[in-house]
């Protein structure tokens, strides 16, 4: 791992949704969420730093009018797994009150770290408040959490690529890989 010093060893992947796929999900979820959102405004809420490719594709992609602002959540637990205890570590910058409000996040897994974060919101009273995940690890749920637009949906494995990290890396590779974990 990075953490040693030493240059990081190459992990074994294969591709798993390459870029034009992704960009054919992200197009299609656009179209669902400007027939959803018909003459209303959208504030698209990032949850740093996985998201960050895909809110900037899906903002530009939506033809409803969207501002942009991001969290960063801390959530305690393994390297791969979330526990259920998570901390806001930068919070938005706009209020939310009256606003709609489309939370955008990488991949929701457990459920735990989303969950923490729609509770939140919620008590600032948006008008409303959804959820659109890149990837849905579905059969991994721990907790009941509503999500409303799902690009990929992923029975098991870890990914890295368009924004998702392992340890911090490979967040920048256009395409998303699943790691061969040797399991
Ligand atoms: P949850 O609280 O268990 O739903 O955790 C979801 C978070 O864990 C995501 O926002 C990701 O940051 C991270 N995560 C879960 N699975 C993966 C993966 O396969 N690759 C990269 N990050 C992941
Ligand atoms: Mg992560």
């Amino acid at each position: 791992m990075s953490t040693t010093g030493h240059p990081a060893a190459q992990p074994a992947m294969t591709m798993l949704y390459p870029r034009a796929e992704i960009a054919a999900r992200v197009t299609a979820l656009a179209r669902e969420i400007d027939r959803d959102y018909a003459g209303r405004e959208l504030l698209l809420v990032g949850i740093l730093k996985g998201s960050f490719l895909f809110v900037a594709d899906l903002a530009r992609a939506v033809s409803t009018p969207a501002d942009v602002d991001f969290v960063r959540i801390a959530s305690y637990g393994s390297e791969t797994r979330s526990s259920g205890i998570v901390e806001i570590r930068k919070d938005l910058e706009m209020p939310i009150r009256g606003r709609h409000v489309l939370i955008v996040e990488d991949i929701v897994d457990s459920g735990y770290t989303l969950e923490a974060l729609c509770n939140l919101l919620l008590l600032r009273e948006p008008a409303s408040l959804r959820v659109c995940t890149l990837v849905d690890k579905r059969s991994q749920r721990a907790t009941e959490v509503p999500v409303d637009y799902v690009g990929f949906t992923l029975d098991k494995g870890f990914i890295v690529g368009y924004g998702l990290d392992y340890d911090e890396r490979f967040r920048g590779l256009p395409d998303i890989y699943l790691v061969k974990t040797g399991s």
